[in-house]
């Protein structure tokens, strides 16, 4: 799907709320942090292991997972390239309103493609965003095999498997790389959790 707007007529409401205000009545600061990488590389556990810690801090959180907003939201979206892109490009404007709302959104997408990832940074605003590199070797993933889905992309019976027959174009100016298959999930956490709290 493109970016054109095709209801010229919808004109944008301004409220006297702004993020400001409602960061200051949260005592936060929004911010997204997108992780990307192959699928069983530990986004989705990581991330909620940072939304933990930062709720115990009293931290307003949000986690979007792949997995699970595509039992909803992104449900009519296939693994093609195109319905990926139109998967995160809908994940990147929810975080537009959740940072307008001053959450603390982690979004978990495996996010494949460079050019994917830098229409997110486009739509949520350069400064708001850190990409999250969690990196694990495919071989390591494919062992861990969480889901049993490499498996069956293995035979065959999953196409378009990110890894596999699907391309993952790593990334080249993450704010943070995590190796997964050398870094304990405790060590993970803690770098993702200073790096957070460093712009609050
Ligand atoms: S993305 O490429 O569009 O960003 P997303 O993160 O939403 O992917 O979904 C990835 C999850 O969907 C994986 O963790 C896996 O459980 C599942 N999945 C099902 N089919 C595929 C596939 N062909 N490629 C990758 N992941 C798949």
């Amino acid at each position: 799907m493109s970016d054109q707007q095709i209801s010229p007529n919808a004109i944008l409401y301004r409220g006297n709320i702004t993020q400001q205000h409602r960061e200051k009545l949260l005592g936060q600061k929004g911010l997204a942090l997108w992780f990307t990488g192959l699928s069983g590389s530990g986004k989705s556990t990581i991330a909620h292991a940072v939304e933990d810690r930062l709720h115990a801090l009293s931290h307003l959180t949000y986690v979007f997972d792949g997995d699970n907003v595509r039992h909803g939201l992104c449900g009519d979206l296939s693994f093609s390239t195109e319905a990926r892109a139109e998967n995160n490009r809908r994940i990147a404007e929810m975080l537009r309103l959740f940072l307008d709302a001053g959450i603390i959104c982690l979004a978990a997408f495996i996010s494949p493609m460079r050019a994917d990832r830098q229409r997110i940074r486009d739509i949520v605003g350069e400064e708001k965003l850190l990409e999250i590199f969690v990196h694990c070797p495919v071989a390591e993933c494919e062992r861990r095999d969480v889901k049993g889905l490499y498996k069956l992309a293995r035979a065959g019976k999953i196409k378009n498997y990110t890894g596999i027959s699907a391309p993952y174009e790593e990334p080249q100016n993450a704010a943070l790389v995590l190796e997964t298959h050398e870094e304990t999930v405790e060590d993970c956490v803690e770098k993702v959790l200073r790096l957070v709290l460093s712009r609050q």
